[in-house]
């Protein structure tokens, strides 16, 4: 092209994934598209395609300028897009952003995440409206954008509710990770804190933004102070996730009963359960092997599945019997199964070096309180379970 400008037709360009991605609407090119408004058809949709055709060229560090030119633009000015139509300027950006496939470790960097957010929603002017800089980082910072990448296949163009989903900073990883819309639902949530857990440091820390603020502020993310069995919703949803929240509901029976309202025939049921027969099934420290310190006298009391010979004895407001229904392995599969039909049941064993720890005394000392514990129930760590409602 030699830097010219040529006026020709557009053409879909296509994305990494081979899917077509669509032009603006309202500029030429096959509907529907990423983009709903009409809008002028101008040269840029010709720098558009030769956009993409150079990048296609470029080495990494100059695809990586284009990327942060282009995410610098959107940082700056992505307020405009909150009470208009977004600038032609920042349509183009997300629209060249959408077209660039992200790295594999988009859940653990801001800049990968940005190009993830544009990149797998489904609609670009929608994903304007709901981009916040910050809380991408925060997401990011704070963890909360690997479970929705894990679960992406049942979160991409979907309508999302998480149930059990703590202060709420989950929402904008769903979104990260392609969800359409997302409601996020706690009885725990503060509707006006600011705190948050910060899941990969494993301490609380101040998001700058409360649930309330960011349902005011992102039409796709609805945050309710409220439970499973309250939820008070009217609507159903495509995909339901419950992220280590099923060894948390003291009647997981009627919860997951409520949930089949929820429900249309299709909808996925994603669950992420912790066992509590696990080796840090306790919810406490020591989390593995390699955090135990044997002189710790609060690490004494749960190490080395202590915490299952102490939970019939410690009083009715201990965590262990206030928050903890403490449900065996096939007990809640087959609750599970009262009210779903399970489509994958994925177990994953604590790390080796936990597992490494279980000797025939230990299970001999367990099975003192649990008469008929296997070993299978001491060192599987977490199911992930999907399913759907029943026909
Ligand atoms: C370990 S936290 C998990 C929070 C979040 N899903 C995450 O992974 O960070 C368990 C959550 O389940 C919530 N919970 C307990 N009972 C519930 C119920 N009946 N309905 C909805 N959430 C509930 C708690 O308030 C708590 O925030």
């Amino acid at each position: 092209m030699g830097g010219r400008i040529r006026r020709v037709p557009w053409r879909t360009p296509r994305r990494p994934d081979g899917r077509a991605a669509a032009p603006p609407a309202g500029r030429p090119g096959p509907a529907p598209g990423p983009l709903r408004s009409g809008r002028a058809v101008e040269e840029e949709e010709v720098v558009v395609g030769q956009s993409v055709r150079k990048r296609g060229r470029k080495n990494r560090a100059e695809l990586d300028i284009d990327i942060a030119a282009d995410i610098a633009v959107i940082d700056a000015r992505y307020a405009e897009s909150r009470d208009g139509e977004p600038s032609d300027e920042l349509v183009e950006a997300a629209f060249r952003l959408s077209l660039v496939e992200p790295r594999k470790n988009w859940a653990n960097d801001a800049t990968l995440a940005k190009v993830a957010y544009f990149h797998f929603a489904p609609d670009l002017e929608d994903a304007l409206r709901n981009y916040d800089p910050h809380l991408v980082e925060i997401s990011e910072r704070f963890g909360y954008i690997s479970w929705p990448r894990r679960i992406q296949e049942h979160v991409r163009g979907r309508k999302v509710l998480d149930v059990g989903c703590g202060f709420g900073g989950f929402g904008v990883g769903f979104l990260v990770a392609g969800a359409a819309s997302y409601v996020g639902l706690d009885p725990s949530m503060d509707l006006d804190s600011t705190a948050a857990k910060d899941k990969r440091r494993r301490v609380w820390d101040d998001m700058g933004i409360t649930p309330r603020q960011i349902t005011e502020t992102l039409p796709a993310i609805r945050l309710l102070q409220s439970s499973a069995e309250d939820g008070g919703l009217d609507e159903t949803f495509d995909t339901i996730a419950l992220h280590n929240v099923t060894e948390h509901l003291m009647d997981l029976e009627g919860s997951l009963a409520s949930l089949t309202k929820l429900c249309h025939p299709e909808t996925v049921v994603v669950l992420h359960h912790h066992n509590f027969y696990s080796w840090n099934g306790h919810h406490l420290p020591p989390v593995h092997a390699e955090q135990l310190d044997v002189d710790n006298e609060r690490h004494q009391q749960v190490y080395d599945w202590r915490h299952i010979n102490a939970a019939p004895d410690v009083p009715e407001t201990h965590m262990f019997k206030r928050s903890l229904n403490r449900v065996r392995l096939d007990d809640f599969r087959a609750v599970v199964e009262r009210h779903f039909d399970v489509v994958e049941w994925e177990e994953t064993p604590s790390k080796d070096s936990s597992v490494a720890r279980l000797t025939p005394e230990i299970v001999a000392r367990v099975r003192a309180t649990v008469p008929d514990i296997t070993e299978r129930e001491l060192t599987i760590n977490t199911v992930l379970v999907v399913a759907r409602p029943q026909a």
